[in-house]
């Protein structure tokens, strides 16, 4: 067995070569001097599980997660924070003596990068666009902020309910689907469909923006994403997109990790001059 004299992390994906993870954190880890490696590393579908064993053996002492492994880490965690229950996902494992303890980071990266660009929640009226693995990762978190409306939107209604119905919680809140949307602009409206990646937009009508309405897209790419250059046509004046998440949720889990929360500011700048 290879013995490291620096603390190891990973990030397990399938594809995995595109990940910006190993970049972030060792970013991090120049930035805070922390002395650790961090590497990516693919898996498959019947040896996920068996890999996050052995890197725990070989000292390993945690790892990322991203697609399609989430639901996996899930079940390979012994404990598990109220965001990854909710979201039925573990993007960040924690190795502590024996223990495999699980989280998920995208929903506190989310609001992260929300604050970071000075946009409120509270008492704020808010539409979440999509009620899959993205949406459930994000819940918890908004609901923290107490908005004073969370409708969940998805072009099958049944999951935007059942997910309103999962959370138990004093904000409004519930599931619905496209064509129940009354004509009113809402203050922020959250794409976390992945219809972005395959260049489409959700089927919201333009009622539901007004100059001043927020729009999030969690899909980040060099040029405007379709749901966010939608809202512009639509004269939106704040669109963001999901790379300043991207940076969020790793800080999140490096300060997991290793007790020092790390600056973004460079990082963002660094990132969106590589895309
Ligand atoms: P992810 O992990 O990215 O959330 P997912 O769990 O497969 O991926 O969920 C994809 C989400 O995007 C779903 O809410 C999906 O809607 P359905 O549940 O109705 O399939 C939504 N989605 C994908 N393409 C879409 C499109 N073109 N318009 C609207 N919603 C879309």
């Amino acid at each position: 067995m290879k013995v490291h004299n620096v603390d190891q992390y990973l990030v397990y994906g399938n594809p995995i070569q595109q990940s910006k993870s190993p970049f972030i954190h060792q970013h991090f880890a120049e930035q805070t001097h922390q002395a650790l490696q961090y590497r990516s590393q693919l898996a498959e579908d019947d040896d996920f599980k068996l890999q996050v064993r052995s890197f725990i053996a070989a000292g390993g002492k945690g790892c990322n997660v991203t697609a399609p492994f989430k639901g996996q880490a899930f079940e390979l965690a012994q404990s598990v924070s109220e965001e990854a229950r909710i979201a039925g996902a573990v993007n960040t494992l924690i190795f502590n003596d024996g223990h495999i303890a699980g989280d998920n980071t995208d929903g506190r990266g989310l609001i992260a990068d929300l604050k970071f660009h000075q946009v409120s929640m509270t008492n704020k009226r808010i539409l979440l666009v999509g009620a899959g693995g993205a949406a459930r990762g994000v819940l918890l978190p908004l609901l923290a902020e107490q908005p004073q409306k969370l409708i969940i939107v998805n072009r099958t209604v049944e999951k935007a309910e059942q997910l309103a119905k999962l959370i138990d919680t004093p904000v409004k809140t519930c599931g619905v689907g496209f064509a129940d949307l009354a004509d009113k602009p809402f203050d922020l409206i959250i794409n976390a469909s992945s219809a972005s990646l395959s260049n489409d937009l959700p089927p919201l009508k333009s009622s539901l923006l007004s100059a001043d309405t927020i729009c999030y897209d969690m899909v980040y790419r060099a040029s405007n994403t379709p749901f966010n250059q939608w809202a512009m046509d639509n004269g939106v004046k704040t669109t963001i997109d999901g790379l300043g998440m991207l940076v969020e949720q790793a800080a999140v889990s490096f300060e997991i990790w290793r007790g020092v929360k790390p600056e973004t500011v460079e990082l963002r700048k660094i990132l969106r001059a590589q895309l």
